[in-house]
């Protein structure tokens, strides 16, 4: 695929940025074939722009803090979005919750990552509420954006057995290790248009119903 035939994609954060750093890794190695037209942050603070600005990708900052309103907010990352025109628009670690009309402009092709196996344990600290919950397997899922925070359908799961000696540190470095193998994996797949929602929150994979989330554990991670 040439560099013109890259699916565009906009990839909002608001921290740390290893998944953005696994995705543009990939794309630059080309086993990704996409474009990642701007990175988005609504904190200015957030260290991912620098990883983005040092791969030469344009980055943007819409402060939430400085709108009173949300929908303001929104109105103006949709602008920022739009005018980039993705096909996909990839949240890795975009920690503001989005309102149902922002979700469904974007229906079909927004996707977020989240470190937990949904529905179990959506929301935060994550890893620190599986151990207390005593849960013997932990992981991280890829889903569609819905209104309801970390509910949307989930299109691939990565499993991480909970070890004796596990801190929700170590469980959490596990965990990451898994988003890094499994994000540019679904991103591809929306790249070659084997995954598509229907309007009723139907995920299919290759024109067949996904009844059950994909598990990483039996594909075949991008070699980057
Ligand atoms: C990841 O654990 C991701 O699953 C969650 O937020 C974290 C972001 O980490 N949504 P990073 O900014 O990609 O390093």
């Amino acid at each position: 695929m040439t560099a013109t035939a890259r699916l565009p994609i906009v990839i909002l954060i608001s921290g740390r940025g290893s998944n953005l750093e696994s995705i543009i890794n990939c794309a630059a190695s080309g086993a990704l074939e996409v474009d990642i037209r701007a990175v988005i942050s609504n904190r200015p603070a957030a260290a991912g722009l620098r990883i983005a600005e040092a791969a030469g990708i344009p980055v943007e900052v819409i402060d939430h803090t400085s709108y009173v309103e949300r929908m303001a907010f929104e109105r103006a990352l949709q602008v920022r979005i739009d005018t980039c025109q993705p096909g996909l628009v990839v949240l890795a670690g975009f920690m503001r919750l989005l309102t149902a009309g922002f979700v469904a402009h974007y229906h079909g092709r927004m996707v977020n990552i989240h470190p937990s196996l949904l529905p179990a344990l959506p929301g935060l600290d994550t890893h620190r509420r599986a151990l207390q919950a005593g849960l013997t397997e932990h992981g991280a899922s890829v889903h569609f954006v819905t209104a309801e925070m970390d509910g949307g359908p989930v299109l691939l799961q990565a499993r991480v057995p909970v070890r004796n000696d596990e801190t929700p540190d170590t469980l959490a470095g596990r965990v990451l290790e898994q988003e890094h193998r499994m994000y540019p994996l679904a991103i591809q797949w929306f790249v070659d248009g084997r995954i598509f929602l229907d309007e009723n929150g139907h995920i299919s994979f290759d024109g067949n119903p996904l009844t059950q989330p994909k598990d990483l554990a039996t594909e075949n991670p991008l070699p980057c």
